[in-house]
């Protein structure tokens, strides 16, 4: 969960690798834009743009696409690679854009970084024209077959079990949660479709190497001098029985979610 802040200082550093690590988002901001399904000429505003995997789709769709995001050098990465995109530094909870200013208002995995997705959606609507659409896509949190590599780094990265988080704290956001919110924020006739994305990886040493770029090379170093190569090496064993026990496939999944502005 971030602040605007906290996303800038997060996600400026991910500018070069966003879309490489988080291969799937560039794929799911085409559907985002299918499923929202623009008229040519829709004013479009992306929040939380990131590089742009659903801004880009939308342009391609021929909407006036005005992308935002905590991260300027997100900003300037996607306004020099696609001049036709209005792109700025910006924060989703004070767009500063005046009110019914555009026709459909997206975000692309977004809801579920935020600390308070109500107050978004409500400065969504207040900048969508009546009758205007919103449509999010939000990560589908599941460990699946992969539940071995939670148990493991559990025992290695959290001994003595995760802590607990706190009474008051909320959960992650989920697809019944996010369509009560839009509900909450004013929006009419909530929809929502599945995406998966399923994606396999050759063998042990190709998980590892996944998963490197994602966390491990940091946290790795941080363990008690033996503790890494103890890690790397049970790493490769659950890997390989999960390998022997139907293939290594990452199970990815989102939801797109569709609601009207009455
Ligand atoms: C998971 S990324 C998604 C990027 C992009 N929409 C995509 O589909 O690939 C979340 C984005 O939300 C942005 N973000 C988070 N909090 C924000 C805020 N308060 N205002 C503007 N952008 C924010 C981050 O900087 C980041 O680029």
């Amino acid at each position: 969960m971030v602040t605007a802040a906290q996303a800038k200082a997060k996600y400026d550093q991910l500018v070069d690798r966003y879309e490489d690590i988080f291969f799937y988002v560039s794929d799911v901001g085409r559907d985002l834009v299918e499923f929202a399904n623009p008229a040519p000429g829709s004013r479009l505003l992306d929040v939380g743009a990131g590089r742009g995997a659903v801004a880009r789709a939308a342009l391609a769709k021929g909407c006036a696409v005005t992308a935002i995001d905590a991260s300027p050098l997100m900003m300037r990465r996607l306004a020099d690679e696609h001049p036709e995109i209005s792109a700025s530094e910006g924060d989703l909870y004070r767009t500063g854009f005046a009110d019914g200013a555009f026709d459909l208002v997206t975000a692309g995995f977004v809801m579920q970084v935020l600390d308070d997705p109500a107050a978004a959606l409500a400065e969504f609507r207040r900048v969508l024209a009546p009758g205007g659409t919103i449509a999010l896509s939000l990560e589908r949190q599941s460990v699946g077959r992969l539940a071995w590599f939670q148990d493991l780094s559990l025992e290695f990265f959290a001994p003595g079990g995760a802590a607990e988080p706190p009474p008051d704290q909320p959960g992650p956001l989920t697809h019944d949660r996010l369509d009560e919110l839009l509900v909450e924020a004013g929006f009419a006739h909530p929809v929502r479709e599945a995406v998966e994305i399923p994606t396999p990886l050759a063998d042990p040493p190709a998980l590892w190497d996944w998963m490197m770029p994602r966390g491990l090379a940091e946290m790795i170093p941080a363990l008690p001098p033996g503790r890494g190569e103890e890690f790397h090496r049970r790493f490769l064993e659950g890997a390989q029985r999960m390998h022997d026990d139907g293939g290594i496939v990452l199970e990815f999944a989102a939801t797109l979610h569709r609601a009207y502005y009455r």
